[in-house]
């Protein structure tokens, strides 16, 4: 093996994003041969002893891609500090490589998740350039009208700037409340719930129900499956 840079290497291991890689490094979490490595650029080879956090890492020749249907009541990450379940742990009995999940879903939101051990596959995805709509299915306190419908087009100011365009659409109704389908391009952080209370009409109960052209269909909370072809191409038709 020619000698590459740490982080793409670490990246080959299905450790972390290039990117996350770059930030473990730099966090001091990183080791070659016993010596943390802080700085960028170092180059290994497979010869090296590479750990992270204290444990040997290996270049993993499976690469695994896999959609669940995030249940709620789990963090997207592989630990916890506070102990709360991780979607990999899902996983963790029919799936042995280090899995990760592919952006985020908040702990209280369910839906469609994507997960994989191909850190560039997480990369591509998790870039600003890949724009897809990511749409969701929400319950939602009270009925948005039109205006509503029209701010969300134009975006909505939230605290960290104004967002993309976004499209709202009323789909149903529960009791008082509405059953609602957002679509957003960005992935800011808790993005829908902090527009849906911006136009007064906060969140009850948040699914995502597609990423792209990938459908969550009918894959039941918990439940999960490797992607196909067919769902590689919805991923990255234009
Ligand atoms: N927007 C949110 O508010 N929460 C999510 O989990 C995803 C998008």
């Amino acid at each position: 093996m020619e000698e590459i840079r740490l982080q793409k290497y670490l990246a080959m291991c299905g450790v972390a994003s290039r990117r996350n890689a770059e930030q473990l490094i730099q966090e001091g979490r990183v080791s070659v041969n016993g010596q943390v490595i802080t700085q960028q650029g170092v180059k290994v080879t497979s010869k090296d002893k590479v750990k992270v956090d204290g444990k040997p890492v290996q270049v993993e020749k499976k690469k695994y891609y896999i959609m669940m249907n995030k249940p709620t009541g789990y963090i997207c990450a592989v630990t916890d500090d506070r102990e709360r379940p991780c979607v990999v742990d899902i996983l963790k009995e029919d799936v042995e490589a280090r899995i990760f999940p592919v952006g985020r879903l908040d702990y209280d939101t369910s839906g469609l998740l994507l997960l994989t051990n191909d850190g560039d596959f997480m990369q591509k995805l998790t870039h600003p350039s890949y724009e897809v709509w990511k749409t969701y299915r929400a319950v939602v306190k009270g009925v948005p009208n039109e205006k509503n419908v029209e701010e969300f087009a134009a975006g909505i100011m939230l605290e960290d700037g104004k967002t993309e365009p976004a499209v709202l659409d009323v789909v149903g109704y529960k009791g008082k409340n509405a059953i609602a389908e957002i679509s957003i391009k960005e992935g800011r952080n808790r993005q829908v719930r902090r527009m849906m209370q911006e136009i007064g009409h906060p969140v009850l109960s948040l699914e995502r129900i597609s990423i792209g052209a990938l459908e969550l269909g009918n894959l039941k909370p918990g439940a999960w499956r490797y992607l196909k072809e067919k769902d590689f191409e919805a991923l990255f038709r234009e």
